[in-house]
């Protein structure tokens, strides 16, 4: 039975191919999650993509379907989940506007998440609007389809927070139209890079990705970040802080054998080419039916087009009933 209240929704941001930490942070929850509820959504965040890519459009465009067969590769499955294109929604962009009435410049400039982003990227005062009120956009994203389900990463929270804070206001100044939102967290829901950066990022260069072979994923665990003090078999080594050892306890089942080795290192007398080699073929086992799947999608990319416009369509339609009842709460129903 699905839980008939319920709308799922999810996206990414199509600015590069996905990787393992937008796996564990939400890809897997969100295939987990799908067909549990009366409707779920994936939107190909195109037009929050290009917030910071303005200057660079092909590059939003050919990730869009990158994006889609990483999910498809995954799991995610059009006839339980709907799949649609943000730009293809205008109603996205007019609820946007009419969202925008009710966030102050204060507030914007407090999300942390954006905040960081900012940060990384340099831009000061000199930060684009929409790029500052992209979790505005977001907000419609999401109440576009009165979803209330929302499987993301533990960065977006913020996002999901900017979201609940609008839909109050909204409620408040013109009638009961939206629920409030939950955030559904996956049990890892921030992965660190390979050097060991708080963040995995296609930008940092600190990721592996989804569609890498298997000589790259073994390539980047060898150059994982370990513990730079240990230097020959016998030292004693650090576990906290030692990538390895973070991704061993995401991504190896044997949990016990785990314990052993780590507390082998800790004593000395094991070589981070042992634990390297382990997680090499634990990742490989998770991402080669991935990527082959990956690839096999990606032989017909009419069939991902038709999956996205079937899906805009009836994403749409949900999308403009929506509209006709904010107008209406809005006073803004004229004809
Ligand atoms: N901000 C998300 C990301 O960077 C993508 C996204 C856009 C999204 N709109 C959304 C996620 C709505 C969940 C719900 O990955």
């Amino acid at each position: 039975m699905t839980d008939k209240t319920k709308v799922l929704l999810t996206g990414d941001r199509p600015t590069g191919k996905l990787h393992l930490g937008h796996y564990v942070g939400s890809i897997k929850n969100r295939v987990a999650l799908q067909g549990q509820y009366d409707k779920a959504f994936y939107m190909v965040a195109d037009v929050q993509g290009l917030t910071d890519n303005a200057e660079n459009p092909e590059k939003v465009r050919n990730n869009a379907i990158e994006v889609v067969l990483d999910n498809l590769a995954c799991g995610l499955d059009p006839a339980k989940t709907t799949f649609f294109i943000q730009s293809e929604v205008p109603e996205i962009a007019e609820l946007t506007v009419f969202f925008l009435n009710l966030v102050t410049l204060a507030r914007l400039k407090r999300n942390p998440t954006v905040k960081d982003e900012m940060t990384q990227k340099g831009y000061g005062e000199d930060v684009n609007a929409g790029f500052l009120i992209y979790p505005v956009s977001q907000a419609a994203d999401i109440l576009a389809f009165k979803a209330n389900v929302i499987p993301v990463g533990i960065d977006q929270v913020p996002h999901i927070e900017q979201t609940n804070d609008i839909l109050q206001k909204f409620n408040s100044l013109y009638g009961e139209v939206f629920t409030k939102v939950d955030v559904k967290l996956s049990e890892t829901s921030r992965l660190v890079g390979i050097d060991g950066n708080a963040k995995m990022s296609k930008s940092l260069g600190n990721s592996i990705e989804l569609s890498d072979s298997n000589e790259v994923i073994e390539k980047k665990v060898m150059q994982m970040y370990t513990d730079p003090t240990h230097i020959h078999v016998q030292d004693p080594g650090k576990v906290e802080g030692n990538v390895v050892f973070q991704y061993l306890d995401i991504f190896d089942s044997n949990k016990e054998e785990v314990a052993e080795l780590k507390a082998q290192y800790q004593k000395g007398g094991l070589g981070d080419v042992v634990i390297k080699k382990r997680l090499i073929g634990i990742l490989q086992e998770i991402i080669t039916p991935i990527r082959e799947k990956r690839e096999f999608l990606a032989q017909d990319p009419k069939q991902i087009m038709d999956i996205l416009k079937a899906g805009t369509e009836k994403a749409r339609e949900t999308a403009r009933e929506t509209l006709r009842e904010v107008k209406q709460a809005m006073k803004i129903d004229y004809f």
